[in-house]
């Protein structure tokens, strides 16, 4: 079955790299983006990308303020689930080289993880949009938690987290693709591929390929064709 062949291509692998996606965080309670309880369809706004859009935000703030402060609320709740600390344990083994990952929940590194490449930066620091101000964790969650859209006290500009919109450039990009072409076993988990550049990093890998993902990929950017392995399963079911 699915998961011996999948226990037999770890145990050959020496270079594990993964790139991880909302898919990863649901069961400890973080909704994903497209999947059936996803964000997108249940943020109730039109064109709810927007939410994470740079223009956007730029011209109103507010709309993903609305929603960052119950992620900053739920990410104080929540745990690394069984796949979070089963990634940091191979990384533990020496047989993980990195983790590419698109959250910001800093779960994996709560799981132990080292090696961690947050494409999508994090929220750990913030900065203002107009004097370039930063700011802490513990003072940028007290403004968003007091402010509708929390403000620079030097300048009065807009606070934005240090997260990768719509729109910006993504982190460490060359360092990914550098892991992804050194790895013998790419992980994809719970990721829809359809994000761009992380979807283009999967086909760098020049050995096995495996996606473990509920869901279609039928508009993803990775070709098919490359993948050896499609689990399309829970992910802490499969990986547990
Ligand atoms: P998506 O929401 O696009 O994809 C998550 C995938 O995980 C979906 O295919 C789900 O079906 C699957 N999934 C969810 N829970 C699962 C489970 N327990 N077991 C198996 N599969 C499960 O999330 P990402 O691909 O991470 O970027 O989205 C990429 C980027 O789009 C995000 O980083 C974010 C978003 O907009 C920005 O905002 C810039
Ligand atoms: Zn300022």
């Amino acid at each position: 079955d699915l998961t011996a062949k999948c226990a037999d291509m770890i145990k050959k692998a020496q270079k594990i790299c993964l790139l991880s996606g909302a898919g990863i965080s649901t069961n400890a309670g973080i909704p994903d983006f497209r999947g059936p309880k996803g964000l997108y369809r249940t943020a109730g706004v039109d064109n709810p990308e927007r939410i994470f859009d740079i223009s956007y935000f730029y011209r109103d703030p507010s709309l993903f303020y609305k929603f960052h402060k119950e992620f900053l609320k739920a990410l104080q709740q929540i745990k690394p689930t069984f796949s979070h600390y089963f990634f940091a344990k191979l990384e533990e083994k020496g047989k993980l080289i990195g983790i590419i990952t698109q959250n910001i929940d800093s779960l994996h590194q709560r799981a132990g993880a080292k090696k961690v490449y947050e494409i999508h930066g994090g929220v750990w620091e913030s900065y203002c949009l107009k004097c370039g101000k930063k700011f802490n964790y513990e003072e940028s969650f007290k403004k968003t938690m007091e402010e509708e859209t929390p403000h620079c006290d030097s300048c009065g500009g807009v606070i934005k987290p240090d997260i990768v919109f719509f729109g910006e450039p993504v982190k460490y990009l060359d360092k990914c693709i550098e892991l992804a072409r050194e790895s013998d076993l790419f992980f994809v988990v719970g990721s829809s591929l359809v994000v761009t550049p992380a979807a283009l990093i999967p086909a760098e890998c020049k050995g096995t390929i495996v996606i473990v993902n509920k869901g279609d990929f039928s508009t993803t950017y990775l070709p098919m064709d490359r993948v050896d392995l499609v689990a399309d399963e829970d992910i802490d079911a499969f990986f547990k």
